[in-house]
């Protein structure tokens, strides 16, 4: 029999209580995480968002009717405690907040009951995700995943705080609207009143954040949510929230400035975590040559070190027709790695295909100088010495080596780096490691649709010292877009935007489009800029991602309330699932799922 509140009155949360209140009566409300009777006396812990605080029945004190109830109770049952605070009789329990308190209890009233939850309900749970996916209403009441969704809420908070502060205005932008181009696929709606037509889901507010620019509003913020039909990852989810912003009458360094003090006053407020400034910034060109990747991860060395001159010429074919083909060979030093079981280098090998190289090749120096290697056969004494040399190789160090085009040399190397991190323990999560990753390439080469695409959308301003070679050597320009990268992940993304005509209409015509497709597919943007464009510029962060890694979860899905997994559906809910027959012809749609689709 369940009991209702009237009359009732919650007066702290559990850790709210502590040893100031000995003596005093208080009411608390929340789930039982567990029972013990201990001869006359039972003791629950009571949780609730706040964490535990113990209970203790005494009959005297309880009257036998409480007391008989409190034998009933079992863990998840919804229950409301009156009774003292006192110092805890027994031993002190030095992991809990209210380790030195109890409530001894002169009312319970059980307000629900509670069956035998499918997992335990407790910190780093052993339980495997997909049925904690399953009860995710269960799943969130553990304290590792609400300790995540309410830091969420606080730098919400803060980061609101600081945009109001630094004049930015809060502006909701549609969700039901024009495909945005930012190069995942779009989820669409189709229309009831349109039949035929489909609204798309914004990958994100970009284009009205420019129209906003374009309105006068001048600073521009919002918490958005974005949708992008891609693969998903650990880092990934389909439906997403960006902190938004986006400023007129800025350039680069503008945009970089707030966002530095943005980050500075959140991560210390939230997290305790210092942020010095300025924070450090490398161009894509050399983050691509010193790490393989333009989001490094700078908590630890190991670099990439290009040994092109160095092997021109040498006897090994792969190296020398790797650089005839305008490709490159380079390496990384695994330092000390250099007896590293052959068994082991094979995986590395197996890892590197994984990513596209053809192979991968290894030199260990031994203690007493000699190499053994998987190409040492193919190179002179000379060659190879030059080879460590360049490398910084000294005994004991395993030497790896890529050879192919640019883009598979860094992809793989970049790869091979993190993983000979991970393995090796060189990854500390206390650590933050924020880099500015500046001037991308304004275009990126599409071999699936052989022509280039913008690396971060058609709307980025190029930079004006690199534009006169768009026709001659369009792959060159680099643009003026930022990303903000922090322990190896892309934090946010932006750049300044084209406000020009001349220019804007350039670079839809290199990226294909012609006038009649660019004005289908954001005819509304062009227009604006008919009627006066401030020149404005923006960045948007992944606050999903944020959390993450402040909170260092390794998955996305933690730190988000009702995540979907790798499939994009969720597991809860089983969205997204059939409907009526009624509302697809309202919607003058009809299914053909062929077998191929179907699998
Ligand atoms: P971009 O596409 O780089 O830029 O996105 C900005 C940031 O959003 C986060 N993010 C994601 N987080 C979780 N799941 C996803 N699927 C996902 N996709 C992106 C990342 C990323 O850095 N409109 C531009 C911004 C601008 O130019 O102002 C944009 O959306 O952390
Ligand atoms: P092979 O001559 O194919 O037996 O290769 C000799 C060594 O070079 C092996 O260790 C291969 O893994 C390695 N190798 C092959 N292709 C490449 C490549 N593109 N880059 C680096 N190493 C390679």
């Amino acid at each position: 029999m369940t009991e209702s509140m009237k009359g009732l009155r919650r007066t702290h949360r559990c850790t709210e209580v502590s040893r100031e209140h000995i003596g005093e009566t208080v009411t608390v409300m929340g789930w039982v995480q567990k029972r013990r009777n201990l001869g006359s006396l039972i003791f629950i812990d009571l949780r609730d968002r706040s964490g535990l605080l113990q209970i203790v029945f005494d009959e005297p004190k309880v009257g036998s009717e409480g007391f008989a109830k409190a034998e009933t109770l079992r863990s998840e049952f919804v229950v409301a405690v009156t009774g003292t605070v006192e110092k805890r009789s027994a031993a002190v329990n030095e992991n809990l907040k209210t380790g030195d308190i109890e409530v001894i209890a002169s009312g319970l009233r059980i307000l629900s009951e509670s069956e035998t939850p499918p997992f335990p309900i407790e910190e780093n749970s052993q339980t495997k995700e997909e049925l904690r996916l399953r009860y995710r209403y269960l799943d969130l009441r553990r304290p590792d995943i609400q300790r995540n969704l309410m830091m969420k809420s606080k730098v919400a908070m803060l980061l609101r705080n600081f945009m109001a502060e630094e004049g930015f205005l809060e502006i909701e932008t549609p969700i039901l609207t024009k495909s945005t181009p930012e190069g995942a696929r779009d989820y669409l709606v189709p229309s009831r009143v349109h039949p035929g037509n489909f609204y798309a889901l914004p990958q994100s507010p970009q284009l009205f954040k420019q129209l906003l620019m374009c309105s006068g509003y001048d600073r521009y913020f919002q918490i958005a949510r974005c949708f992008r039909d891609e693969d998903l990852r650990a880092d990934r989810q389909p439906e997403f929230t960006q902190a938004d912003m986006e400023l007129s009458f800025v350039d680069v360094d503008d945009v970089i400035d707030v966002n530095e003090r943005l980050l500075q006053y959140v991560f210390k407020e939230a997290a305790g975590v210092e942020v010095e400034l300025p924070i450090p910034r490398m161009t894509w060109q050399e983050a691509m040559d010193r790490f393989g990747s333009d989001k490094p991860d700078t908590r630890f060395g190991m670099e990439l070190i290009n040994v092109s001159n160095t092997v021109a010429g040498c006897g090994f074919g792969v190296f020398t027709g790797a650089l005839e083909q305008g490709g490159s060979v380079r390496g990384i030093n695994a330092k000390g790695q250099g007896t590293m079981p052959r068994k082991k280098i094979d995986k590395l090998v197996e890892f590197a295909k994984g990513y596209g190289a053809k192979g991968l090749a290894y030199l260990a120096v031994n203690e007493d100088g000699s190499y053994k290697s998987s190409f040492a056969k193919f190179m002179t004494e000379e060659e190879l010495k030059s080879l460590v040399d360049k490398m910084k190789g000294e005994p004991g160090d395993l030497l790896l080596f890529a050879a192919d085009k640019n883009k598979v040399v860094w992809d793989v190397l970049g790869a091979l780096r993190l993983e000979l991190a991970r393995e090796l323990g060189l990854l500390d999560k206390n650590q933050y490691h924020f880099l500015w990753v500046t001037e991308f390439p304004l275009l990126e080469w599409s071999e699936e649709e052989n022509r280039y695409m913008a690396m971060h959308h058609p709307f980025t301003m190029p930079m004006e010292e690199d534009w006169d070679k768009i026709d001659s050597d369009p792959g060159s320009v680099r643009a003026k877009a930022y990303d903000i990268v922090l322990n190896g992940t892309e934090l946010g993304g932006g750049s300044v935007r084209i406000h020009q005509d001349d220019i804007q209409e350039k670079m839809l015509e290199v990226l294909g489009f012609t006038k009649e497709s660019a004005y289908e597919q954001f005819g509304f943007l062009l227009n604006a800029f008919q009627y006066g464009v401030p020149p404005h510029a923006g960045l948007a962060y992944g606050l999903d991602r944020m959390i993450m890694l402040m909170m260092q979860c390794d998955s996305i899905r933690d730190v988000i309330a009702f995540p979907k997994v790798k499939d994009a559906s969720c597991l809860m809910t089983d969205a997204p699932n059939v409907v009526d027959e009624k509302q697809l012809e309202e919607l003058a749609l009809s299914i053909d799922i062929s077998e191929e689709k179907e699998q």
